[in-house]
């Protein structure tokens, strides 16, 4: 959920700074960019070389860099971020945050920042209890900031109670589930399948096609960056998923894919069927390598089983079915007869007859058609931001 977020850190005056360091490179590990941002108090707690130094960036704290005269910017760093993180926040910075005072840096850029801002307060027992803290918490609450809570244990007073700042592993969890919960596909099961199949004629030898797996990995992708989460079913593909989230499951045959999609479908919102699934497959495998002779060889295939049409034959109330069709004539025409007889919510038609559309391109072009046959066209576009328009259009079916 992390990864390549960009997140400012506000570190403010309290003991509680010590932890930043953690939480900083627990951050960076999860895949962030993080900006740390320090009130000009933070510094006598840590130092802004152990935090530039694990966030792999300099640390701001003044308007300028007194050495070149240059200005940090406050309205750019605000409006960089997706989400910031106030760690420690302490009494005093919230009041500032509360009120829309302005006397430091880290203050600007939350006035400026547009995105979620998180704020895990950090202080002594009395004075997180205190009327003024517990009503400065609620006006940054009505402002949508989000309190991550402070625990109970030992404080640096030597106090035992409520105000401790969350440990950063606690930090980390809460933003994690907090993104995720937003996202519109969170809690919503989706299974793709991707690349082509390899159907075996002899021990080295099968009968294969030109799919890549491009379309299928970046709809995985692109699934799992909008919370759902997707299983991957390949074939033999060299393609990478972007995130670890995803459950890959490698198969070589249609009869592999057919046996995995088979069981996954039932538990899942959605399936969208990218794969290019052999039609047809050799009646016999042969057992030893086929030798050479001086005639021709002839090779009986037989039919592999439809797994859209199979899948569209158990789909329940709810679930959504997407398609592809790669067409070279009258597209919309058998498009929409392969929505039809596959019992489909949606299909995406690609045409050879577009150049930069179709099997191993980096680009595709596609045209999508839902069971009203409402009709999209879209222009050529890599394939991210083609799963991304698919995407969008699924996410609409689920919330049908
Ligand atoms: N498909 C499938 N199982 C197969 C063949 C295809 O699930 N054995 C799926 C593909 O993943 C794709 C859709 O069916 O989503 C369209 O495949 P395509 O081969 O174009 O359609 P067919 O119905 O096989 O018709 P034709 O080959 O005649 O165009």
């Amino acid at each position: 959920m992390l990864e390549d977020k960009k997140i400012i850190l506000g570190v403010c005056g309290s003991i509680a700074a010590y932890k930043s360091a953690t939480l900083v490179r627990l951050l960076v590990k999860a895949g962030a960019q993080v900006q740390v941002i320090m009130t000009p108090d933070a510094t006598n707690f840590i130092t802004p070389l152990t935090l530039s130094t694990l966030s792999k960036r300099p640390v701001y704290s003044d308007y300028f860099k007194p050495e070149t005269g240059e200005w940090n910017n406050h309205v750019e760093l605000g409006l960089w971020a997706d989400a910031m993180i106030m760690a420690p926040a302490s009494a005093n910075t919230m009041a500032k945050m509360a009120t829309g005072l302005v006397d430091n840096l880290l203050t600007a850029v939350y006035l400026s920042a547009k995105c979620p801002v998180y704020f895990a307060p950090a202080m002594d027992l009395d004075m997180w209890k205190h009327e003024s803290t517990q009503h400065n918490i609620t006006a940054l609450q009505s402002f949508e900031n989000i309190l991550i809570p402070p625990g109970t244990g030992e404080l640096a007073s030597g106090l035992h109670g409520e105000g401790r700042m969350a440990e950063p592993e606690e930090i980390i969890a809460f933003l994690t589930n907090d993104i995720k919960e937003k996202l519109p596909l969170f809690n919503q099961k989706v299974l793709v399948t991707a690349g082509p199949t390899y159907e075996a004629i002899d021990p080295v030898r099968f009968i294969g096609n030109h799919s890549s797996g491009k379309m299928g990995f970046a709809l995985a992708d692109e699934l799992a960056s909008l919370g759902a989460d997707v299983t991957l079913i390949a074939g033999p593909t060299a393609q990478a998923s972007k995130y670890k989230s995803i459950k890959r499951i490698d198969v070589t045959s249609a009869a592999d894919m057919l046996q995995q999609c088979l069981t996954y479908f039932p538990t899942v919102n959605a399936c969208v069927m990218c794969a290019a699934v052999a039609d047809y497959t050799p009646a016999t495998v042969a057992a030893q390598k086929i030798k050479k002779h001086d005639d021709g060889l002839s090779i009986e295939l037989k039919k592999t089983t439809d797994i859209l049409k199979t899948l569209g034959g158990q789909k329940h109330a709810g679930q959504i079915l997407v398609g592809f069709a790669l067409e070279t004539q009258n597209e919309e025409q058998y498009a929409i007869e392969k929505l039809q007889k596959k019992n489909l919510d949606l299909i995406v038609l690609n045409s050879l007859n577009d150049a930069g559309a179709g099997f191993k391109n980096d680009t595709n072009k596609v045209t999508l058609i839902d069971r009203e046959l409402q009709k999209t066209t879209f222009g050529l576009k890599n394939k991210a931001e083609v799963a991304r328009d698919i995407c969008i259009k699924l996410t609409e079916l689920l919330k049908k």
